[in-house]
């Protein structure tokens, strides 16, 4: 590994919920410097030790170390393929864009030519660590289930006819396999590929449900294989910005993207 340098320049691909999140824990880095893609400047003012860009050709001339992308599934499409092929590190929010099987491909061809990696942070989960391990054995079964108040899926409750249903028992949305519930649901099934890219596509079932009994974004995996079995259950606070996007979202891409640079660490 080369050794740390004195100024860490990291980029950054959105300004949203988790975006702004991520500019701020990064610019609280002394030694960080950020900058920022993002289609308008914000009203409100420019944090220090961060500089704004509409144009990804300038984000990629400042030379990154890294950069993280937390804008959109489309905006992964259009933009991460270039930064790899220039050579830079990506850390992605919306890795449910890898539930496209050319989407992939590109990515993995793009990377073994330039030397690039995506890094797929745990982002609102954990555990994958222990699930790609028990996963070398070749027999593991992992079940995700996401359980969201009924608040979070009114537009498709809505659409099934099943908002007064939602609203006493638990409703399943779907059931089915990880690359499916992205395309489906890009917006809010970005885990269950998280951890379907750890375990295998062909071993993960995911399930969606409204669930009246939960207050917070609920993520529960339940393992199962040679190794053991695990349960693993997250309940996440909602990012203050987009109740869709947990708070925990923007650290797990800033520590990915600052654990390159430990020359110790997990
Ligand atoms: N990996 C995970 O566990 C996880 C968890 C939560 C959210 N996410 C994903 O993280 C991403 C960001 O979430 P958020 O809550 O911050 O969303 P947000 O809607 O609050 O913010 C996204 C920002 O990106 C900008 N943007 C979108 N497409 C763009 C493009 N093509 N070019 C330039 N800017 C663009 C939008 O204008 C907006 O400012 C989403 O894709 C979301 O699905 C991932």
């Amino acid at each position: 590994m080369a050794a740390v340098p004195d100024i860490r320049r990291i980029g950054l691909i959105g300004y949203g919920a988790a975006g702004r999140s991520c500019a701020a824990l990064l610019a609280a880095e002394t030694d960080c410097r950020v900058m920022v893609l993002t289609r308008r400047p914000p009203a409100d003012g420019i944090p220090e030790r961060v500089a704004f860009s509409a144009d990804l050709d300038a984000l990629i001339a400042w030379k990154p170390d890294a950069i993280i992308e937390a804008a959109s599934a489309d905006a992964f499409a259009e933009m991460v393929p270039d930064c790899l092929d220039s050579g830079i590190d990506v850390v992605p929010a919306s890795v449910g864009a890898l539930q496209s099987p050319e989407m992939a491909a590109r990515i993995h061809a793009i990377c073994a030519r330039s030397g690039a990696r995506l890094i797929i942070p745990a982002g609102a989960v954990g555990g994958l660590d222990y699930i790609a391990a028990a996963a070398l054995t070749g027999n593991i079964a992992v079940t995700y289930t996401s359980r969201k108040p009924p608040a979070a899926w009114a537009g498709e409750l809505a659409a099934l006819d099943l908002a007064d249903t939602a609203r006493t028992e638990p409703v399943t949305l779907f059931e089915g396999s990880a690359p499916e519930a992205a395309k489906l649901y890009p917006r809010n099934l970005n885990a269950g590929l998280t951890i379907a890219l750890a375990a295998g596509f062909e071993r993960t079932r995911v399930r969606v449900i409204a669930d009246p009994g939960v207050t917070r974004n609920t993520h529960e995996i339940a393992i199962t294989g040679a190794a053991g079995d695990a349960v693993l259950r997250f309940e996440n606070r909602a990012s203050p910005d987009n109740p869709k996007t947990s708070a925990i979202t923007a650290l797990s891409l800033v520590a990915t993207a600052l654990r390159r640079y430990a020359p110790v660490g997990t």
